[in-house]
């Protein structure tokens, strides 16, 4: 019997949708085994290229995990996969809208219950925070997370923070201002490279061997930068108290949050262009006097698939 396996997925610019097409088609080269794709549609969809303030506008509702509606799908639940993939980007430390709507709806329910999941990442540099959440929600489900990949940006932690939100508020790559702000988006060689997990799960499973934690091992599937780990936290803890307040105001999208938001972003661009590098930097002088914790928190944060 063919074994199957699902793709959950969603992307804006295409760039999930490419790493996905190469994860799986060592899959769909396979004779034994079937791959049904499942796209995330939500009903009113995203702009792309996002208008700025509607950009920021959309945190609040991202980092509070509160979806939009998703059209229907084609599954109805009862449909028996082998492995899942979840493909997702990250908003604002969070899953992306369409796949926290997936994850709270009912079909998700059905489909994850005891069924091993594989999580693809492809993100700015921050998806620690995002990827706590998805893993306690799998956890409620009864789902087993046997794998996770994390593709970051080419641009590294600091330049990504100007050309990813670049990319998205205007829809170009870049490189922007001659040059002084890098191309966004991950690498194309690492996105071809993608192929190297769909190959090693169609031998576990032309095998018959079980799909576990160790499943994507001594892949490189992600790589873990400690200094990120405390900057995210406190994002989080940030977005969280702004997110609070702006929910109070008034609903997505509406103008009494607009001043707030204006206001914010003057804020937010201070703090990325200050006391993120600063902080950054700090952590950078402070490693070698915290290995046993950095250590911990690359073995934490790695798992299942662990930076090797
Ligand atoms: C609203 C929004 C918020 C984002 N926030 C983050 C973030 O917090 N961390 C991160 O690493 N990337 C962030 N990104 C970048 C995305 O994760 C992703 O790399 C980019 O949107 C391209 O994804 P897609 O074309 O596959 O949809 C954000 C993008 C958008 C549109």
């Amino acid at each position: 019997m063919k074994k199957k396996i699902l793709v959950i997925h969603f992307s804006q610019t295409g760039q999930l949708n490419e790493a996905v097409k190469a994860f799986v088609a060592p899959l769909q080269a396979s004779d034994t085994v079937e791959v049904t794709f499942e796209v995330l549609r939500p009903v009113e969809p995203f702009p792309f290229p996002w208008p700025f303030l509607r950009f920021l506008d959309v945190f609040p509702e991202a980092v509070y995990d509160d979806p939009p509606p998703l059209q229907p799908s084609a599954l109805k639940g009862d449909e028996q996969f082998d492995l899942i993939i979840l493909a997702y980007q990250v908003w604002f430390l969070s899953p992306s809208l369409p796949v926290t709507a997936f994850l709270q709806s009912e079909l998700a329910t059905k489909l994850l219950r005891d069924t091993p999941v594989v999580t693809l990442i492809a993100c700015r540099d921050m998806w620690l925070m995002a990827q706590e959440r998805v893993k306690a929600r799998l956890q409620q489900l009864g789902a087993k997370l046997v794998g996770n990949v994390a593709l970051t940006d080419e641009a590294g932690s600091l330049l990504s923070f100007f050309a990813t939100p670049l990319w998205v508020t205007t829809g170009r790559k870049g490189p922007f201002f001659g040059g002084l702000v890098p191309r966004a988006g991950v690498a194309p060689e690492r996105i071809t490279a993608c192929s190297r997990f769909g190959e090693r799960i169609r031998e576990r499973l032309q095998g018959d061997l079980p799909l576990q934690e160790d499943l994507l091992r001594g892949l490189q599937a992600v790589r873990i930068d400690p200094a990120l780990v405390s900057s995210e936290k406190a994002g989080q803890r940030a977005f969280r108290i702004w997110g609070r307040l702006l929910r109070a105001l008034g609903p997505s999208r509406s103008w009494q949050r607009k001043p707030v938001l204006a206001f914010y972003a003057v804020f937010l661009v201070t703090l990325i262009a200050t006391v993120i590098p600063l902080s950054m930097l700090i952590k950078k002088l402070v490693a070698p006097f915290a290995r046993e914790r950095i250590a911990a928190q690359r073995a934490y944060y790695s798992a299942p698939s662990g930076e090797e």
